[in-house]
């Protein structure tokens, strides 16, 4: 059980850049296993809020902007609006997935900013970086390219040489010119704000000691990270794209998109709560020691979530701190590594076209890189669907439908005889399996929580097989309407413990059962629910099969 202590749990899911389509390696990494967990804690009652959004400033914007001759404004428009709709399509429950580019958000960085510069806590330092006069500004890493000093090639990017992998800085490049005009630029001084994150360690160290529980992935990358010190971090950056420096004198600066991007998290609860007309709602959730704070994130954002967000919030003074952070390794594509620069992605806007989203949400689930990479087969796709959605709890729910409807009028038949050890067996089963699925899901095993859920459906489907209604049916219907009346609290039980990951399936099967999906509750999933005579409506197919013809060529 999560601990008495938590009133109320804040749940986040890393924010997307918005200059590409969401891919599987985001679903699998970040926003997956959140939504199965809140999913799941609003099941068993939970007080929870699920905030994401859009990460819309930075230098990756600007250079898909340039990529795609469009304004960054166009840019965010087109990938934000399009990357919420995939989401929804793929059944994510976000209680809000806003932008960076809000008002509201604009606000509170810059609040935030400003209350570390009041207490003095920021300090200034002036840095050699590389002006085009052409272009009239500074350029970021990302937009220089120049020789490699390492290796003499001539692409070598401002941050790293991918010829010879070397880190780079843009001014140790050979004959350096911009990307974009190929100006060649000079050398000039500019200020930016510092924050001390070397003067955290200790207190970041002490704070993560209590941490016991964090997965080893993310504690030794953190370890890694105190061993070789601290340093402290720039957090303003001399572009147009992002959040104005809120200083008089220096507001051609903008803040550093790590600095500003994880307050959205902040800037999007306060958005929720407003738009419900509950305007300092908001702070109950981050402004109390009990809130549990999760963040949902892939294993390349844990330095910013576990060391910089937290020191930021340590030096504000205002906010709780995250308890957990349930990071993913990757999820590769049939062998690499998904990326949406290279074009090596399966996007959710075209999968959720061509696939039933639970069937993608469960192999995603089952595959899930908790504790190391994994890959992303269609194989895998069409098996899942085949072999376990369909052939196991589409089969059970199937059977069980086309008894009731043949042999007992759509109706849930009464109980009239007594049960039977087999029934009671598998009926107390729903009790044992339900803990221990809610165990997983409360400890971040989304693997094993699905994998525990399916192995539920497979003894419903032996108990079917070892009590041969088919059989029982020709000379004992009392005993038959027994046997399907279980079959069908094991049905109902199914759209609760399933829900987590199947949600569209999950409604569909209340649908079949006549009853409500706005109150469901974990716990009546082993609670005999379903009343006699209650009334049925016709079946449908759960899941069709996944036909080699239709993963040829993907
Ligand atoms: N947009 C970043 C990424 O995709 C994640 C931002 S998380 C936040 O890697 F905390 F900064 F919002
Ligand atoms: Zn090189």
């Amino acid at each position: 059980m999560i601990k008495k202590h938590y009133k109320r749990i804040l749940v986040t899911s890393a924010l997307t850049y918005a200059n590409g389509y969401t891919h599987l390696g985001h679903i699998a990494g970040s926003i997956l296993p959140a939504d199965m967990y809140v999913r799941y804690l609003r099941l068993s009652g939970y007080d929870v809020i699920y905030i994401c959004g859009s990460d819309e400033y930075g230098t990756a914007i600007e250079m898909t902007s340039i990529q795609e001759s469009k304004t960054p404004q166009e840019i965010i428009d087109k990938y934000h609006f399009a990357n919420k709709l995939a989401y929804e399509a793929l059944g994510v429950s976000f209680d809000i997935y806003s932008r960076t580019s809000s008002e509201i958000h604009k606000k509170t960085s810059q609040e935030f900013f400003k209350k570390l510069y009041d207490k003095g806590l920021l300090y200034l330092k002036s840095e050699k970086q590389l002006y085009s006069e052409q272009e009239g500004r500074f350029l970021a890493d990302r937009f220089v390219i120049g020789t490699c000093p390492h290796c003499r090639y001539e692409e070598a990017r401002g941050d790293e040489c991918e010829s010879c992998g070397t880190t780079l800085s843009p001014l140790e490049l050979i004959d350096p010119r911009s990307k974009i005009t190929g100006d060649r630029p000079v050398v000039k001084e500019s200020s930016h704000f510092y924050f001390p994150l070397s003067k955290f360690q200790t207190k970041l160290e002490e704070w993560m000691s209590t941490k016991s529980n964090w997965k080893a992935n993310v504690l030794n990358y953190c370890k890694g990270w105190f061993k070789s010190g601290l340093r402290d971090r720039a957090i303003t950056r001399d572009l147009k794209w992002g959040v104005p420096v809120p200083l008089e004198d220096y507001r051609d600066k903008v803040l550093y998109v790590w600095f500003e991007a994880p307050i959205g998290y902040i800037s999007n609860t306060k958005e929720y709560f407003a738009s419900k007309g509950d305007t300092d709602k908001w702070k109950e959730y981050w402004m109390s020691s009990d809130t549990k704070l999760v963040h949902f994130l892939g294993k390349d954002n844990i330095v910013f979530h576990a060391i910089f967000f937290p020191a930021m919030l340590m030096a504000h003074g205002d906010f709780v701190l995250v308890d957990n952070i349930p990071a993913n390794e990757f999820m590769n594509l049939e062998g690499s590594k998904q990326s949406k620069s290279k074009g090596h992605a399966i996007y959710v806007k075209d999968v959720v076209e061509k696939f039933n989203p639970d069937s993608i949400r469960y192999t995603i689930a089952s595959n899930m890189p908790e504790n190391k990479d994994t890959d992303f087969y269609w194989e895998d796709l069409q098996a899942r669907n085949n072999n376990e959605l369909a052939a196991i709890l589409g089969n059970f729910v199937n059977r069980t439908f086309i008894f009731s409807d043949k042999y007992f009028d759509l109706m849930v038949p009464p109980l009239s005889g007594e049960y039977q050890p087999i029934d009671k067996e598998i009926l107390s089963k729903l009790k044992s399996y339900s803990e221990s699925i809610a165990s997983y899901y409360e400890n971040y095993k989304f693997k094993d929580a699905v994998s525990e859920t399916m192995n539920l459906a497979r003894e419903a489907n032996k108990y079917f097989n070892d009590t041969e209604p088919w059989n029982v049916i020709k000379h004992d219907k009392q005993r038959c309407g027994v046997i399907i009346n279980t079959c069908l609290q094991l049905c109902y039980s199914f759209a609760i413990l399933f829900n987590p990951v199947l949600p569209f399936t999950s409604m569909k099967m209340l649908k079949m059962m006549n009853m409500s999906g706005s109150d469901l509750k974990w716990s009546d999933a082993y609670a005999v629910a379903l009343k006699e005579d209650h009334r049925l409506n016709k079946p449908e197919i759960l899941f069709s099969k996944i036909e080699n013809e239709e993963i040829k060529n993907l």
